[in-house]
Order: structure tokens, then sequence, then C-alpha cells
């Protein structure tokens, strides 16, 4: 139930102070970084003073004899390493390096791995005596926390300096001056928050140094490389014409991927707008596209024959994510032949039940894709949709009755064929007893379902599945798969169930952080039920990325869904300032869009008081949407700091009331809103 109220008035706001909370911001200070500790303080063999290199100043550590240390960088980082070599070094001194992303990876002998089977090898220097080696461009790796040196010969060699040049996030000058903000009293979704944001910096990287696959037709998991007969790697193809682009994972696959994309787009938007970086990368995706629509499964150097029913259509949704944030309609012009040429052609696939029927098994890298899977039907279902919203931006009337019909009789079709009303869930498709995670959350977040029931439904029974360390995916083995997981999550705030939402980001989210095998900064790509760092597609688990854009989904959900600043329209022209805080007692969120800056604090007392303090850019329209509080009192809202400071509601709410008390009509400015228990006052 819900009470609208009306309001027209003409306003000059002044913009509230954007504070940045930049305490918890993990991106570098400067993009000349160096250890901050000996890792656990162990030395193998001899090294003398190996702790003085940790921390900004030069030191001396000597190897001596076979002996090595890891230096942990405290957060996970990318770049290129150097190492200064003093004049305590005999001759004929060589001396390596390994990188790992996780603790667990460390090893004097490799690095973590990029390929499908074994570990990567270390990287040698022969320095002929004192002065600065570094590793060669193509060796740059773009993510480890922990680079140990190792020395395996007799003799001694000093090293005065380990420097790490930052190179994600080419093109930005300031990595710490983000556009956006996120603080609530729960320090844990904080850092969730923040490691988000650092995840995607890590994921924005110069395309010319794309992971060259060099070793992808070998290496499987019938040809074992072992730690001792590491594969060579570089990072030296050129993935994309232009200054940044957004990638999967920082280590690998450092490819272009449209289903990333879709996660990462909102999350950056609220946190670090690059606008480049997000245009470059679909402008890369659609310029695969072939003649019969087809748009790629993942961008160069993959191979360009997969064809993905979902990611085919993740790249349409793309340019719709892109404009949400921006308003930009003359780049979605550009793409709007195209576009229709690529929903015309996953249009195609459906049959007379009204479903797309999906021919090629290429997903998220889930078993049993096909049929007429729910996830692709309820992708399709949104896209086109996605599509009706552009086409009327753009004033393209001509495809509107054909849309809106294919897109009703999915709907349709769907519920018919594939809802278990006994289960609260759907399956996979008619020919199984299987109910998947993504198709299921989808289904929610697309509102391919009929009622607020049926998505109650589907999300208590979602929830019903999880385990002490996340949400499966039974359609992956069981697999955690946090990118499966943010569209959980946002089924779950579309379900109007803010507090299973928050369980569930604490639940994965903070032990993706919080143990020892993690990075405690930027976000793995999957791993097992049971809290196994074993990701079920994969059979080698030191190739499994740690700072994977698909799994920042948080970050997003909590600037939009908790602290409520949602864009209605795109770029904010209209907006929609609908707090749910889910059991906690303060939100506060900021960022910005072309439109303008957009903040909103929220502060929830014991008795049930709450209070709002919103701002929207001048000449915006838009509303708000509050929970009944518990008690019953007065509410008011009024403008601040305006030249009209009218109360544009005062009303007398009563105890247990439920469903949202909503105020529409509201011109964008300074706005507060107070409410008081009856009996507290
Ligand atoms: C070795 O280097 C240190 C400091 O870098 C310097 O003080 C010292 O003079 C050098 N010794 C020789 C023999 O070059
Ligand atoms: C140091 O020794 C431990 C125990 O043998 C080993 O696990 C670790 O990988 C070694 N570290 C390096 C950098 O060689
Ligand atoms: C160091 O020497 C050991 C023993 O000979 C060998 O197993 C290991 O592969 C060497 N480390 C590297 C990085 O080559
Ligand atoms: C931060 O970025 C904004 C643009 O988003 C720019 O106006 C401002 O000058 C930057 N500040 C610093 C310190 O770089
Ligand atoms: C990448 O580096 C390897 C080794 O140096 C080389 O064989 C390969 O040709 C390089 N590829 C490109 C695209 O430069
Ligand atoms: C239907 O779903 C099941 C479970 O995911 C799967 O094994 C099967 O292959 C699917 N059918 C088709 C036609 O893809
Ligand atoms: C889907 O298409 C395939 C290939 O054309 C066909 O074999 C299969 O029967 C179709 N499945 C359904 C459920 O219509
Ligand atoms: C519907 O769900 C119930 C409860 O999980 C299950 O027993 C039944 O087999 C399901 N039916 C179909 C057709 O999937
Ligand atoms: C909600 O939708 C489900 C599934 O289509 C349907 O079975 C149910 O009757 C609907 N409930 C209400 C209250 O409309
Ligand atoms: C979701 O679908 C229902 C009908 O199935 C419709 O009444 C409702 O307006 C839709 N909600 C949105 C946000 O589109
Ligand atoms: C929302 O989820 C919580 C668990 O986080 C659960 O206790 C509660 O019953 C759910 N609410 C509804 C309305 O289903
Ligand atoms: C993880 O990082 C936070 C700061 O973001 C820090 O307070 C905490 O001590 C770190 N935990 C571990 C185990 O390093």
């Amino acid at each position: 139930m819900k009470s609208i109220y009306t309001s027209l008035l003409a306003f000059v706001g002044l913009a509230a102070a954007v504070s940045k909370y930049d305490e918890y911001i993990l991106a570098p200070k400067s993009r000349t970084i160096h250890p901050v500790a000996v890792y656990q303080d162990k030395i193998n063999g001899t090294v003398i003073g190996a702790s003085s290199l940790a921390g900004d100043s030069p030191g001396s550590a000597v190897f001596q004899g076979v002996s090595a240390v890891t230096y942990d960088f405290g957060v996970n980082i990318g770049g290129l390493v150097s190492l200064t070599i003093g004049n305590k070094t005999d001759t004929n001194q060589s001396i390596a390096v390994t990188y790992s992303e996780s603790s667990q990876w460390i090893s004097g002998v490799a690095c973590d791995a990029t390929q499908d089977s074994g570990m990567d090898e270390a990287l040698w220097f022969y320095p002929q005596g004192p002065g600065v080696v570094s590793v060669d461009r193509q060796h740059e790796r773009g993510g480890f926390r922990y680079l140990s040196l190792v020395h395996n010969t007799t003799g001694e060699i000093e090293v005065t300096e380990v420097t790490v040049d930052f190179t994600p996030s080419p093109t930005t000058e300031d990595l710490r001056n983000y556009t956006g903000f996120f603080h609530s009293d729960d320090e844990l979704l904080n850092r969730i928050w923040y490691a988000g944001a650092y995840t995607i910096q890590m994921c924005a990287i110069d395309p010319t140094h794309g992971d060259a696959l060099i070793h992808s037709e070998e290496t499987n998991s019938s040809v074992p490389s072992d730690s001792t007969r590491p594969w060579s790697w570089y990072y030296n193809t050129t993935i994309a014409n232009s200054s940044v682009v957004l990638v999967d994972g920082a280590k690998r696959d450092r490819l272009i991927w449209p289903g990333d994309m879709h996660v990462i787009t909102p999350s950056m938007f609220v946190s670090i707008s690059d606008d480049a970086a997000i245009t470059n990368s679909i402008d890369n995706l659609f310029s695969l596209q072939n003649a019969s629509g087809k748009l790629p499964y993942a961008g160069y150097p993959f191979k360009q024959d997969t064809y993905s029913a979902t990611y085919h259509l993740y790249n349409l949704i793309g340019v719709s994510d892109y404009y949400k944030f921006t308003d930009d309609l003359e780049y979605v012009q550009k793409k709007w032949n195209a576009w229709k040429r690529g929903l015309n052609f996953s249009l195609g696939f459906i049959d007379e039940t009204g479903l797309m029927n999906v021919t090629s098994p290429d997903d998220w890298l889930r078993f049993g894709q096909g049929g007429h899977n729910i996830e692709a039907n309820a992708i399709l279902y949104f896209t086109i949709n996605e599509g009706l919203t552009l086409a009327a931006a753009l004033n393209d009337s001509s495809i509107k009755s054909s849309w809106e019909k294919y897109a009703t009789n999915i709907k349709e079709s769907a519920n018919n064929l594939l809802w278990n009303a006994t289960a609260g869930l759907y399956r996979d498709n008619e020919t199984t007893t299987l109910m998947p995670q993504d198709g299921n959350s989808w289904a929610v977040l697309a509102n391919l379902t009929n009622n607020a029931t049926q998505a109650s439904a589907i999300s208590n029974s979602l929830r019903s599945r999880w385990g002490p360390y996340g949400a499966p995916a039974v359609e992956a083995d069981d697999a955690v798969s946090p990118f499966i997981g943010a569209f959980e999550l946002e089924a779950h705030f579309r379900a109007n169930n803010a507090t299973a939402a928050l369980e569930l980001m604490r639940l994965e989210w903070g032990f993706m952080l919080d143990d020892p095998r993690m990075t405690n900064s930027t976000f793995i790509e999957g791993y097992a039920f049971d809290g196994a760092t074993h990701y079920a597609p994969y059979t080698n688990d030191p190739r499994i990325s740690h700072a994977h854009g698909w799994s920042t989904g948080p970050t997003a959900f909590l600037s939009q869904y908790i602290a409520g600043i949602q864009l209605v329209t795109a770029g904010g022209k209209t907006w929609k300032i609908a707090p749910k805080l889910g059991g906690l007692a303060t939100a506060h969120a900021g960022f910005s869009t072309s439109v303008g800056v957009f903040e909103a604090y929220t502060n929830a007392t014991s008795d049930g008081g709450v209070s709002i303090d919103f701002s929207t850019p001048v000449g915006s329209r838009g509303g708000i949407a509050v929970p009944y509080p518990s008690c019953g009192g007065i509410l008011r809202m009024h403008e601040v700091e305006g030249r009209c400071k009218d109360v544009v509601l005062d009303i007398q709410t009563s105890a247990n009331q439920t469903g949202d008390i909503e105020v529409e009509g509201l011109v964008g400015g300074d706005w507060q809103l107070r409410f008081k228990c009856a009996a507290a006052s």
C-alpha cells in the first residue's frame, strides 16, 4: 500500500558539500609503490635486512646463498616491478621475482597462473652490478599482492629498493579522486563498496597490454604443466585501439567481456565515472558485429566464431547501461542500427512457444545452457524492454508494437511453461527440475514475474539455499559466482527485501574480503560452496582471478537501493530517492552524472524516527519513497536554503502502517525529511 503526495515548487538550491570518506579508498596515492611488509615476517635462508625494503624509503636486503623473501603490498596491485641492486653484490649473480594475488600460491619457483594448467614462469634478472633492473613492459603483471624475491646461487646480492610502477587505470590522473562515495554504520559494507570500486580500477587497462594467451592451444587439464616447468606468459597483445578499456580480470583474461560490463558499468558510475573506459569497450565489441547482427562473446583475441545467446544480449544492454548514467543520446543514436540488428538476431531464435530456443551452450561457464532456458529468456525480455526505452528516447516507433508483442509472449510463456509454484522458482527449461540461480535472479530483476508475491517467493527460495560462504549456482556445480550473486542481490532488492540483500553481501562479499587467501582489497571471480578457492568451471586453481569486475555488484546496489539514489530517466533528469536501510542506522551516498550531483543521507533512530537529507541537481525533477515508520508520528518535508521554504508534506502517520510513503513532483535542490515518533516528541 502506498500513499502518494504531489508537490510542484520552484526552487533554487545549493549543492550540499560532498564529503568523500577518502580513508576507505584503496587506490594508491602515487603510482610508485613499495611493499608494506615482509609476508608473515618469514625469510627463507639468509636475507639480511629484508624488512628494510618495506616502506617508502630505500634500505638494504642482502641475499646470501639460496634464499628468498616474500613482500606484501597490503592490497592487490598491478604494474611493473623494478629492483635497485646495491653494491654489496658479487659478480654473476641472478635474482628472480614471482607474483601471486593469493597467499595460497606464493612460491619461490613460479607465479600464480594465467593459463588453464600449471603456473606461470618466474622472471629472472642478471644484473651486471649496482643499478636498477626492471621487468620489460610485456611482463607487467595485472594483479598481485605478494612479490617474492628469489636468490638461487652461492654468493651475495644486495637489493636496496623494490618499486612497482602502478599501471591500471592508465588515463586517470588522480586514482583517489572518486566522483562518488558511500558510508553507513556497517564497516564491512563500507569496505565492500570501496573494494568494488578499486576492483574496477584494477580492471581498467591499457589495451596494448592484453594477455597474449600464448599457450591457450596447449594448456588444458590433459597437458599438465607443473610448478617446476612453468609456462611462459606475455601481456603484449593489443586488444583495442584506444587509451583504456575495461576487462574481466586484472591478471586474466584481460579481455573485454560484455557480460562482465553489465555489472561493472553501474558500479563504476556510482564511484569513479570514466565514460571513455566504457564507450571504448562497447565500441570495440560492436566493431566485431558480423553481417547477421551477431555480437561477440568476448573481445579480441578471443576466437570470434563462438555465439552466446546471453553475452550477445549483454552487448546490447551495455549501451543502455551507459545511457542510463550519461544521458548521451547521441552515442545511442550512433549505435542504434547495429543495436536493432543485434536484437533482431536474437528475436530470430524465438519459436512457436514465444520463447527463445538457445542453440549454443556458451554462457558464463554454467552447464546446461540450451533450449527454452529461463535465464536467456529473462535477459531477452529485459533487453527488449531496454530497447523500447531507447527507441522512445530516439523517437523510433517502427519496432514498438512488434517488440512489445515479443516481450508479452516471453513473459506469458515463461510463466506458463517454467514457473513451479510449489518450489517458488522457475526451472531451467521444460525438460528439467533444476532451478537455477541465474534465471531466477534475472526473472525478478527483469520483472518477468507477474506480481510481488511471486518475486518474494523467489527471493525466499533462493535465500533458503545459502551456505556459510554465500549463494550457490546450482547450474554450475554449486559454484559461488559473485557474478550471478550480483543478480541475486538485485533480485532481493526488487523483491523488497533489503535485509536479505545485505545479509548476502556480508556473507559472500565479506568472505571475499576477510578470508586470508583473499586480497582484502579486490573481489575474486568465483569459488566453491564449501569455501575452497576452487571455481568449478576451471581445473587450475592458481588461475582464478582475484580482481574480477563482475564481482563488484554491491557498489552500485548500496548507492542505488540502500542509500536509495535512483536515476529514473537518463542521467537522472528524473530521479527517485528511495532509501531502504535493511536494518542499518545510517546510509550516506553520492555520485555525479552529466546532469549533476546527487546525494542522500538517511538516519534512522532506534525509537523509529527517521531523517533524510538529500540533494539533486537544479533543473531535475523527482520524488521520494520512504517506508512508513513503525511508530506513528508526524512526518514533515521541506526544502533547505532555498528561496521558498514551503513545507510540502506535514502528515500524521499511525503505527504499523505498511508500504511506502511516496511524494512526487519535487524539483531538484536540497531537501529535508524529518519524522519523529509521537511518543518520542
Ligand atoms: C655502496 O653504496 C652505498 C650506498 O648506496 C655508498 O654509501 C657506498 O659508498 C658504496 N660503496 C662503494 C664501494 O661503492
Ligand atoms: C619459503 O619456504 C616455505 C616453506 O618451505 C615455502 O612454502 C615458500 O614457498 C618459500 N617461499 C619462497 C618465496 O620461496
Ligand atoms: C631454485 O633452485 C631449486 C633447486 O635447484 C629449483 O628447484 C628451483 O626451480 C629454482 N628456482 C627457480 C625460480 O628457478
Ligand atoms: C577531481 O576530478 C574532478 C572531475 O571529476 C576535477 O574537477 C578535479 O579537479 C579533480 N581534483 C583533483 C584533485 O584532481
Ligand atoms: C609477444 O611477445 C612474444 C615474446 O617476446 C613474441 O613472441 C610475440 O610475437 C609478441 N606478440 C606481439 C603481438 O607482439
Ligand atoms: C535443460 O536444463 C538442464 C539442466 O540445466 C540441462 O541439463 C539440459 O541440457 C537443458 N536442455 C537443453 C535443451 O539445453
Ligand atoms: C531448439 O532448436 C534445436 C536446433 O534447431 C532443436 O533441435 C530443438 O528441438 C529446439 N528445442 C526446442 C525446445 O524447441
Ligand atoms: C516443482 O517443485 C517441487 C518442489 O521442489 C518438486 O517436487 C517438483 O518436482 C517440481 N516440479 C517440476 C515440474 O519441476
Ligand atoms: C502471482 O503470479 C503467480 C505466477 O504467475 C500466480 O500463480 C499467482 O496467482 C499470482 N498471485 C497474485 C496474488 O496475483
Ligand atoms: C512488472 O510487471 C507487472 C505485470 O506483470 C506490471 O504491472 C508492473 O508495472 C511491472 N513493473 C515494472 C517496474 O515495470
Ligand atoms: C527478508 O529476508 C530476511 C533474511 O535476511 C528474512 O528473515 C525475512 O523473512 C525476509 N522478509 C520477507 C518479507 O520475506
Ligand atoms: C583488511 O583491510 C582493512 C582495511 O581495509 C584492515 O582494517 C584490516 O586489518 C585488513 N585485514 C587483514 C586481515 O589484513
